[in-house]
């Protein structure tokens, strides 16, 4: 039986992972063993997924851990490449642009073994972004690219990667949010503190909007003066409130309702039932438009631009509170668009990732 190791070690990484886990065990010829490099390891920022989710528990986790992106990827990569010398797979297989997906990449490709990569050819042209230099080269060490969009294709292409190595399948985190709709139920309003179903849900983690003490405060005053219209919630990824705390940003108005970071099938709620969903995220962008919601990005670019061709996403470079505040009520003030394209596949992205690489066996 085929053997691939699957590297994830971040949030959305386990949401990508969970329906291709699935659709293996489904196939039965394919053995996955599972390895965590451990970049994140709160227990709302990790363990929570695999219970929720019904993914087995990582058979490894390697305790990366936080740090610079030198050290943090080091660590990844000398636990990768551990597992991957005592197991020996056909195959790796990675998600998305984190440390840990270079850090598996380039385990795998100095030991020449084939790299999978899932959410291929996401480019945003800006090598500022340390996500850029990690999909970038993760693309380029890739035996096999699943993309999530035509765009993304065409992106593999004008880099000269082979197009034989290139599929179209879809976005695992459609597959994800069809796949977790029924269970996901209705939000728990009272518990998180907001007094009516109406309100905006926000999202900011990252690092070129937490980083610079100016753009968090600007977003963060910005958000604070928007929520005197609605109230907004605001999952704190532990990088944003650490920031906060250190920059000593206060919030004035107890309708910008700070809170942990939630679950998936509670945020997947949180999301369908917003009005309006403001992030810098990557993954949140897509679950917006998913549940229909209108979407305002916080970025000068985004690597999902389907979405702001379509009119469900609206970019809003955050310069200051002015900027913010103003992008958020015009964004409220928008009419939802009346075309909900299907961007990013049938649902079946798993299992066509599944099934192709079924067919490797041997190939690999
Ligand atoms: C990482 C990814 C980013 C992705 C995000 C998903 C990289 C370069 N960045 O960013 O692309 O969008 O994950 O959420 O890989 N921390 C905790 N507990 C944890 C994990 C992190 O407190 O369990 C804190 C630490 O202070 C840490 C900081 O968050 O230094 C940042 O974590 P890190 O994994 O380095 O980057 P993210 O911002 O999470
Ligand atoms: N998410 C979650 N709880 C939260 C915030 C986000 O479950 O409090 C989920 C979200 O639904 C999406 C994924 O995490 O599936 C996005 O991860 P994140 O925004 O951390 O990273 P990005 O997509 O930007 O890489």
């Amino acid at each position: 039986m085929m053997k691939i190791v699957t590297v994830v070690g971040a949030r959305p990484q386990f949401i990508k992972a969970a329906p291709v886990s699935r659709a293996l065990a489904s196939g039965g010829q394919v053995r996955e063993i599972m390895v965590h490099t451990g970049q994140h390891y709160d227990d709302n920022l990790s363990a929570v997924f695999f219970r929720e989710l019904d993914i087995p528990a990582p058979a490894r986790n390697l305790g990366a851990g936080s740090g610079s992106h030198g050290r943090q990827t080091a660590r990844a990569l000398e636990g990768v490449e551990d597992v991957l010398l005592e197991e020996k797979p056909d195959c790796v297989l990675v998600y998305g642009d984190t440390n840990s997906t270079l850090a598996g990449a380039l385990a795998a490709a100095k030991l020449r073994i084939p790299v999978a990569h899932v959410e291929a050819g996401l480019r945003s042209f800006n090598r500022a972004m340390p996500e850029e230099i990690n999909r970038v080269v993760t693309d380029h060490l890739s035996a096999w690219l699943y993309a999530p969009t035509a765009q993304a294709v065409t992106h593999l292409a004008a880099e000269g990667i082979a197009e034989e190595r290139v599929k179209l399948v879809g976005d695992v985190m459609f597959d994800a949010a069809l796949q977790s709709a029924a269970a996901a139920g209705t939000p728990r309003l009272d518990e998180i503190g907001l007094t009516a179903a109406d309100y905006v849900l926000a999202t900011i983690h990252r690092a070129e909007n937490v980083d610079d003490p100016h753009r968090l405060q600007a977003i963060m005053q910005g958000l604070d003066a928007a929520s005197n219209d609605i109230e907004i919630v605001l999952p704190l990824h532990p990088r944003t409130r650490k920031a906060i705390a250190a920059y000593g940003l206060r919030i004035q108005s107890p309708r910008l309702r700070l809170i942990d970071p939630v679950g998936y099938l509670e945020m997947v709620a949180l999301e369908r039932d917003a009005r309006l969903v403001v992030t810098d995220s990557g993954g949140v962008q897509k679950e917006a438009f998913f549940h229909r919601v209108p979407c305002l990005t916080l970025r000068a670019e985004t690597e999902w631009t389907e979405l702001v061709d379509a009119g469900w996403n609206v970019l809003a470079f955050p310069a200051s509170a002015g900027a913010v505040e103003t992008a958020v009520r015009s964004a409220l003030a928008r009419a939802k668009p009346a075309e909900w394209p299907q961007l990013y596949g049938n649902g079946n992205a798993a299992r066509l990732i599944a099934d192709h690489l079924a067919t490797l066996a041997g190939r690999c």
